[in-house]
């Protein structure tokens, strides 16, 4: 038997004409696309050339929008689920049970069709957001706030969150981050995804297969510990100490490292010009401040002691824009989910239309 690759570094998987990385030169491309020119597009438009291998056209896209937008809204009984599984202190919790009372309540829920899975994914792509406000706000006691369906997605969600219309930079900024999220090759939750559906397990258990793992905080969950950690610094000149001491006590510093990119993350460069600009607007230049200090002295510090520097990675700048946007941190890792369900839902309907289970051996010790 050939020798174990701990944590299947290098291994390659499966075969995908979704996203191609070059971890080497920090290129990232959907669909061949480069992600510099898809982070321009709206995050509909992404979601439809995920799903669908092309870019929309005018008249694609104006019917793909109305349908999404057809499909944002949640009916009371959801909510009323929502009010019974109140989260304690990470949102991802509840939102894997309304993702799995939408199964319930949708009846196409048994058909395996590709027509009906891409239904299945337009209710997910549209509820997500409406799902995750609507829980923040029984959390709080609040009402939900109806979708609005004259904004774009990601200005909605905000809508949705706080009960006023973002500014244009704020929805620019939630629409980057989504699409920025949208799609990662074979990460970890997408990899879980793709196993559960070669299973041929139904597309909202594989989605919920991606969303537990997405939570852990080597993953997803990183994006929150990267809002904690801005909070636990507070100002630039603690960065140095904060870095030494983590890495003394070898514990990891949330937001930095990738399995696959040995240079800058590209998604990271796009999301530190957006926090930058966001952080301008605000006219608070403190969290982004702190960030760029960590990200300077763990360039320093792993150069110096590794003789290799490390980058901040997709949930190091995002969560500086989550902290601008007043995002509480027990959604982050719910809201990185938003974009993600995009790209989950397209590694589905590659698994299903040619699938072998996906079923590795061990090394028995
Ligand atoms: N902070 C401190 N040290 C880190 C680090 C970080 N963020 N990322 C990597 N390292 C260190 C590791 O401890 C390891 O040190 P060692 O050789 O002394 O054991 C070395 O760098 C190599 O990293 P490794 O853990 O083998 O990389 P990986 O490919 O297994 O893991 C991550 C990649 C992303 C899981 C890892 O970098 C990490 O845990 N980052 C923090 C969490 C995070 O931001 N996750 C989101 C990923 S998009």
């Amino acid at each position: 038997m050939q020798e174990t690759k701990k944590g299947l570094e290098g291994i390659v998987a499966l075969d995908t004409s979704i996203s191609f990385i070059d971890g080497m030169q920090g290129i990232l491309k959907y669909r061949g696309i480069d992600i510099e020119h898809l982070a321009e597009m709206s995050y509909e438009t992404i979601s439809y050339l995920l799903i669908n291998g092309i870019l929309p056209g005018e008249q694609e896209l104006a019917a793909y929008s109305n349908r999404l937008k057809s499909e944002r809204r949640i009916n009371g009984e959801m909510i009323d689920i929502m009010r019974v599984c109140n989260y304690g202190t990470e949102a991802l919790d509840s939102l894997r049970t309304a993702i799995s009372c939408t199964a319930h309540m949708d009846h196409e829920n048994d058909n395996n069709s590709l027509d009906a899975n891409k239904n299945k994914a337009v209710r997910l792509i549209a509820k997500l957001p409406t799902m995750i406000a609507a829980l923040y706000r029984c959390k709080s006691g609040d009402f939900p706030f109806q979708p609005d369906e004259t904004l774009s997605h990601g200005a909605n969600f905000l809508y949705m969150l706080r009960g006023e219309a973002p500014s244009a930079i704020e929805a620019e900024a939630i629409e980057k981050d989504f699409i920025l999220s949208a799609e990662h090759e074979l990460n970890p939750s997408t990899f879980a995804l793709r196993i559960a559906a070669s299973t041929l397990a139904d597309v909202y258990s594989a989605i919920i297969t991606g969303l537990c793992t997405l939570k852990g905080p080597l993953h997803g969950g990183a994006r929150r510990g990267v809002m904690e950690m801005l909070d636990e610094v507070a100002v630039p000149e603690n960065a140095n100490n904060y870095v030494l001491y983590k890495l003394s006590r070898k514990e990891k510093i949330m937001g930095f490292g990738h399995r696959v990119y040995r240079t800058y993350d590209p998604r990271s460069r796009i999301f530190k010009d957006m926090a930058k600009r966001v952080a301008k607007e605000n006219g608070d230049p403190t969290w982004y401040e702190v960030a760029e200090s960590l990200e300077h002295v763990m360039y320093r510090e792993f150069l110096d002691v590794r003789g290799r520097p490390i980058y901040p990675n997709v949930d190091f700048y995002s969560a500086v824009i989550y902290k601008y946007l007043r995002i509480p941190p027990e959604l982050a890792t719910s809201v990185f989910a938003i974009g993600r369900v995009s790209g989950w839902t397209a590694h589905c309907f590659e698994q299903y239309a040619d699938n072998r289970v996906i079923r590795p051996r061990a090394h028995y010790i």
